[in-house]
């Protein structure tokens, strides 16, 4: 990938840079006034076609055909923001030319994927969420965040904040899951890893909360597909996370690439003006996705790429990526009064006054010296192996078969993710990043060093449609493996596992199959891993699973047939490691499930908080919506077990009522009732039994995790007000609070049995 934006690259200007670093930016944020005066007198010099520029994002790349060459756009001004380069000379040297030669020396703003990592690699977004622990999703982004900019990367495309309740949709594997609460504080904790106490706060990057919004909903997980959400939904689910965002200072957005309700949101005012700006009063700039602008005409919503921009603009869009329409058609607009100067000026307003909180104007440059010793610090890989420890979920444990002895003389590893590098770190990397992970079978063999660890990947596994990103990544597209190799690729694994006292498979999905433009129907473990899987069982041996996946998978057969699941997601650089710390009982898994795991693709969308059907629930009726098989989930939202047990007792409120607008405080008590220390997370949920609109059967609304020593027992005191209890009523069309009672449980996931009555009166 580096190679291929290298080609690019801007000949005979790779410059020294390290020595014209400029003054560090003054501590400390400026203010309003001090940002505003800048940006006024910087706008006053502008030309028309030099603010055109700065709404547009170029590719620095030649990523789509007639794209313009990055160091002539930036010498005219006709650029405010390059993505797709990963290269700090390169940054280095783009950035001279905007800042010594093009009129105003507004200096570029250089955006990147940075999702889960820059050179040292988190888990997935999915895994992190669950943690259940914001503050290691918060330190994993300002890590991610330090890195990226001392490589010359001023601004992430991150967090992603879509709601995914559907399994098949590949890029669940980049956002928290399910559940608007959980993903509501993931949201806050990655702004504020990103951007740090202020925008513009050393070593960190501008955060862009993307896709705004309902991306997840996509009909039937298809990517990029049209959604249709009503606006209460909208309102109650989607929207959490981005208004949490908002609350913690986020400075840009993405609009989402979809059709939403028949409204592409690249053109929707109501989402980009009226919500995000009327409502929630967010102060900073809107990009759009790539393509995002023009592809409105492909969506049958623009007539032509001008209507196209004239929509988008007008519609609250600032920025726009990629797709050009913009610098075509922005100035003809304004000389043919169908928009004003105005218009443009605020948004040109917005994203100068990121540049400035950014310190951009004093420091230009990247230093390289400080990128290597910033880049891939041994420090950041301890922050990713505590991460990945903290996200791992234990999905099942039969006879306590986990945690496994250190004193085995040998363990078959097998699959053909165990030694996958590029699969251990997942998807959606950046660009020109080689994977350098620890595999799950180096962890185990680090951890054995007297042990005979072997190893057999088995048949290979791949995406029967290939994916467009594959063509970006050198090396990535590879040959279908010949049938007989596979085959003797099978026997050899079920051989390896004959000979070991313990079978390690390591199963799942390649990064590829998660992530944009990776949909998938079946849940199923690609390829012949299951009948892999089978085979090892029958062998009669403990086979522990260790799943490597972006999604929930419908792993019903092991889920009742192996010794032990582990679910490891894509963990990152630190991810063999911490599966190895976990398998052999230096670590106690204590994460859990941010999204329910569905028993078939075609369950979905399944989540634990729908509105109750008109059967009560545990009836034969209620339970037989499918006749051919089980409605539940294989493992629900919140589920994950620990190598100790824990008891719930002493469910209080503080009052069994509850005056309307005001908090009350939860309290229940958590026992580690097990032999080893352990973590749990305790879960609050409610249910309004009736009100002005219909109400989930559960919701979730308070979590914490604890880490309790044997015998020990804690006290969590979770809060419920307004804000818990509150939501935006289809009926009344507004927001309600209504006077009603509630069902309240806490518990270890959401099937929590331990209840309470509360009721809010006026
Ligand atoms: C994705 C965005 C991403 C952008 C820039 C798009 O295809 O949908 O999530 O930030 O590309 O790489």
């Amino acid at each position: 990938m580096e190679k291929a934006f290298r080609t690019v690259a801007v000949a005979g200007l790779v410059l020294a840079c390290a020595t014209a670093i400029s003054a560090e930016p003054p501590a400390g944020p400026p203010s309003e006034a001090q940002v505003a005066a800048r940006v006024e007198a910087l706008l006053a010099k502008m030309t028309l076609e030099e603010k055109v520029g700065q709404l547009t994002q170029i590719a620095g790349v030649a990523f789509f055909p007639g794209s313009p060459k990055p160091e002539e756009a930036l010498r005219k001004g006709g650029a405010g923001s390059v993505l797709w380069l990963n290269d700090i000379k390169q940054f280095n040297a783009l950035q001279r030319i905007a800042v010594e030669e093009s009129r105003l020396k507004i200096p570029v703003l250089y955006g990147l994927d940075v999702i889960h990592g820059y050179r040292t690699i988190f888990p997935v977004p999915l895994a992190m969420a669950a943690s259940w622990d914001p503050s290691v999703h918060e330190r994993a982004a300002a890590v991610a965040a330090k890195e990226a900019r001392a490589a010359g990367i001023h601004w992430t495309f991150a967090p992603m904040l879509d709601i995914a309740r559907d399994a098949r949709w590949g890029r669940i594997v980049e956002g928290a899951g399910e559940d608007p609460y959980l993903g509501a504080a993931m949201a806050a904790a990655q702004v504020r890893g990103f951007q740090g106490p202020y925008l513009g706060a050393p070593d960190h990057v501008l955060a862009c909360a993307k896709h705004f919004a309902a991306y997840g909903a996509a009909e039937g997980g298809r990517d990029y597909d049209p959604v249709y959400v009503p606006e209460g939904r909208l309102r109650n689910v989607y929207f959490p996370p981005f208004e949490a965002a908002v609350k913690a200072g986020v400075g840009s957005f993405m609009s989402a690439y979809m059709d939403l309700n028949d409204v592409p949101v690249a053109g929707n005012r109501w989402m980009l003006t009226d919500v995000l700006r009327g409502e929630w009063a967010f102060k900073g700039f809107v990009v759009s996705d790539a393509m995002g602008v023009g592809n409105l005409t492909t969506q049958g919503f623009a007539r032509d790429r001008k209507d196209a921009a004239l929509r988008s603009l007008s519609a609250g869009l600032d920025m726009e990526m990629a797709s050009g329409a913009f610098p075509e058609h922005l100035a003809a607009l304004v000389a043919e009064g169908k928009l004003t100067t105005a218009a443009i000026d605020t948004a040109v307003k917005r994203i100068l006054a990121v540049k400035v909180r950014l310190g951009l104007f004093e420091k230009p440059y990247a230093d390289e010296t400080r990128a290597a010793q910033v880049v891939g610090a041994p420090e950041h890989r301890t922050e990713a192996r505590l991460a990945a420890q903290r996200s791992l979920v234990l999905l099942r444990n039969e006879n306590a078969t986990l945690p496994l002895s250190k004193a085995l003389k040998s363990v078959a590893v097998i699959g053909p993710l165990a030694d996958s590098k590029e699969a251990t770190e997942g998807s959606w990397t950046v660009f020109g990043h080689v994977p350098a992970a620890v595999t799950v079978l180096e962890g185990i063999r680090a951890k054995l060093p007297g042990a005979t660890v072997s190893y057999s990947p088995g048949p290979e596994i791949r995406r029967l449609v290939p994916s467009f990103f594959d063509d970006l990544v050198p090396g990535a597209k590879k040959p279908e493996q010949p049938p007989a190799e596979a085959e003797a690729a099978f026997q050899k694994a079920v051989e390896t596992a004959r000979g070991a006292d313990v079978v390690v498979a390591v199963m799942g999905e390649l990064a590829n199959m998660s992530g944009e433009a990776a949909s998938r129907a079946s849940l199923d473990l690609p390829g012949r891993q299951e009948e892999l899987l089978k085979a090892v069982v029958a062998l009669g041996k403990p086979v522990v699973l260790v799943l490597v996946n972006g999604r929930p998978l419908s792993v019903n057969w092991a889920a009742g047939h192996v010794n032990a699941i582990l679910e490891a997601w894509e963990p990152g650089s630190e991810g063999g490691s911490a599966v190895a710390d976990a398998l052999f009982g230096d670590v106690n898994p204590g994460g859990k499930l941010p999204v329910g795991f569905p028993r078939s693709g075609a369950h979905a969308p399944l989540y634990y908080a729908r509105d109750l059907s008109h059967q009560p629930e545990g009836s034969p009726m209620y339970r037989s919506r499918y006749w051919d098989g089980e409605t539940t989930p294989l493992y629900p939202f919140g589920y994950g077990l620990s190598y100790t047990r824990f008891s719930y007792a002493n469910l209080k409120l503080e009052a069994p009522q509850l005056k309307r607008g005001q908090k009350l405080a939860v309290s229940v008590e958590v026992t580690n009732t097990g032999a080893v220390a352990g973590d749990e997370v305790v879960q609050l949920y409610v249910h309004q039994r009736a009100g002005s609109d219909s109400r989930p059967r559960r919701e979730l609304k308070g979590f914490q995790r604890v880490g309790l020593k044997p015998g020990e027992t804690r006290t969590v005191t979770l809060s419920l007000g307004p804000e818990e209890l509150g939501y935006w009523s289809t009926s009344q069309h507004n927001w309600v609070q209504d006077t009603e009672a509630f069902d309240v449980w806490a518990g270890s996931d959401s099937t929590a049995a331990l209840h309470a009555d509360l009721t809010v009166v006026p």
